[in-house]
């Protein structure tokens, strides 16, 4: 048994966390940008403090991000050594279209695409490109307040027809949007969201990942319409819930936070809401913006694999008072004490990681694509420049076992294993670089100091030998 003979394995980053350049190649300038270090963050990611331009106070770390932007031949060189099968990155919107409501798209941007992807064929990489990963144009955001517009949809559809025209041959593995639950923990990241006093932020976020949802479907109709090859997948924050304790309430809770997980994606890859989508948002005052047509697209335009995100396990507790959301951790959750954490306490949990692998195939029954996971992590770089990061090789080991465990035993098809960001780069949540996840580390601080020198950690070895004999030799 073991993997399947084409498993893609590799890595993941996203733009905004890895390219910088950001006023480069004709670039505009999106939300992320505006993403400060510091606890402004937090607020600003959540909507709750708008700023929608630079200020001296605040140091912003997506603008150098680790500059993959001018090293990337020599970055996708490394994944190539490595022997990735795949490499997962995003485009930056405004790269191709600055503003984002512009007719004609920027050449220089839809290059810089081009010339990565090429590289990645011309060492075996298959691209899986990330449409929307946390980027909306800023010029958007100000005329029509991110998402919540539906002439976003138009917009997205615009920049998905040029991408699939362009890059026709060169990239098959599409996903329409990073995270699409995101939307309910970090809205100004995820869909460019502020909130005004007294809004109904809940009709506001309904409202925006209705537009996600239905520019979801119109993508996925035209990529397989521009290049039947195309496969087009949705993705998911996921991360099982377990019941506090057997208290019937404990147990009801999680059932609850898991449907809240899973209640957009339900609509990607089943084609329509759910009945208790539609009542968690009635009940919440809210109703969806649904136009003549929209069932019909989202029923028509389900989605060709599942993918997801997966870094730990969560716990629901009937005491809501029980761990809330922070900036290091965008999902409420409980302390689960049979747990080790991470230095951001995050819960590591290789079980969990096979939990949440069937219980998204007993969902879907769609051919699931684990698109993030990986231990954030303070990494030591001795005197001769070596690194020992024996802690994130021991947390990936554990998480590809279960993984193993979930195809050989419980026959689920996963179709490949992207790592987050299989080289250092900005964390989303915090906008820290000391987290660190890749098996390269850059040399560069949280502000920006450093050469941004490139250097293999000890994981950088393992992941080699993992790749090459398929998943089997994990030693
Ligand atoms: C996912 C995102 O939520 O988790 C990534 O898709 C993010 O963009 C990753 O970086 C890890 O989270 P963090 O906060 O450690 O960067």
């Amino acid at each position: 048994m073991g993997f399947r003979k084409d498993f893609l394995w590799g890595g993941a980053t996203a733009a905004n966390q890895c390219e910088g350049g950001y006023n480069e190649g004709g670039r505009g300038l999106a939300n992320v940008d505006l993403m400060p270090l510091g606890e402004d963050r937090y607020l600003v990611g959540t909507g709750k403090k708008k700023m929608y331009d630079f200020d001296d106070q605040h140091f912003y770390p997506a603008l150098t991000a680790v500059d993959f932007y001018h090293h990337y031949k020599e970055d996708i060189a490394l994944f190539g050594e490595m022997g990735f099968k795949t490499l997962r990155l995003s485009i930056a919107w405004t790269r191709i279209f600055p503003l984002g409501d512009e007719q004609k798209p920027n050449e220089e941007g839809l290059q810089y695409y081009e010339d990565i992807f090429r590289e990645c064929h011309k060492h075996g990489i298959e691209p899986l490109v990330t449409i929307n990963h946390f980027d909306t144009p800023m010029h958007l955001v100000k005329k029509f307040g991110g998402w919540r517009n539906r002439k976003m949809i138009d917009e997205y559809v615009k920049l998905c027809q040029t991408l699939f025209h362009r890059y026709k041959g060169l990239v098959k593995y599409w996903i329409t949007f990073n995270e699409i639950n995101m939307i309910l923990h970090f809205p100004f990241v995820s869909s460019g969201l502020c909130f005004e006093e007294g809004e109904n932020e809940i009709q506001t976020m309904i409202t925006a990942v209705h537009h996600q949802l239905v520019a979801s479907a119109m993508a996925t109709k035209l990529a397989h319409e521009i290049d039947s090859c195309n496969q087009i997948g949705c993705m998911v924050a996921a991360g099982s819930y377990y019941p506090e304790t057997c208290k019937p309430e404990d147990y009801w809770k999680a059932i609850c936070d898991n449907r809240e997980v899973y209640m957009f994606t339900d609509v990607q890859a089943r084609g329509y809401y759910h009945s208790y989508a539609l009542k968690w948002i009635e009940e919440r005052n809210a109703t969806i913006p649904f136009v003549e047509g929209d069932k019909e697209l989202l029923k028509e335009n389900t989605v060709d694999f599942v993918s997801f995100s997966y870094y730990s396990s969560r716990v629901s507790s009937s005491d809501v008072s029980k761990g809330q959301q922070s900036e290091s951790n965008m999902f409420a959750s409980a302390k689960n004490p049979y747990l080790q954490i991470s230095q951001w306490g995050w819960a590591i949990d290789p079980l969990g990681f096979r939990s949440t692998i069937n219980e998204l195939y007993d969902r879907y029954q769609k051919p699931l694509f684990v698109v993030e996971n990986g231990l954030g992590a303070v990494d030591i770089v001795e005197e001769d420049g070596t690194i020992h990061d024996d802690y994130r090789i021991d947390y990936l080991r554990a998480h590809i076992q279960a993984m193993k465990d979930a195809v050989d035993k419980d026959g689920v098809d996963i179709i490949g294993y992207t790592t987050w960001g299989c080289i250092d780069l900005i964390s989303n949540g915090t906008g820290e670089v000391k987290k660190r996840y890749g098996f390269i580390y850059v040399d560069r601080d949280n502000l920006g100091n450093g050469t941004y020198q490139r250097m293999k950690k000890d994981s950088f070895y393992w992941y080699k030998k993992v790749i090459e004999s398929n998943g089997e030799n994990l030693l």
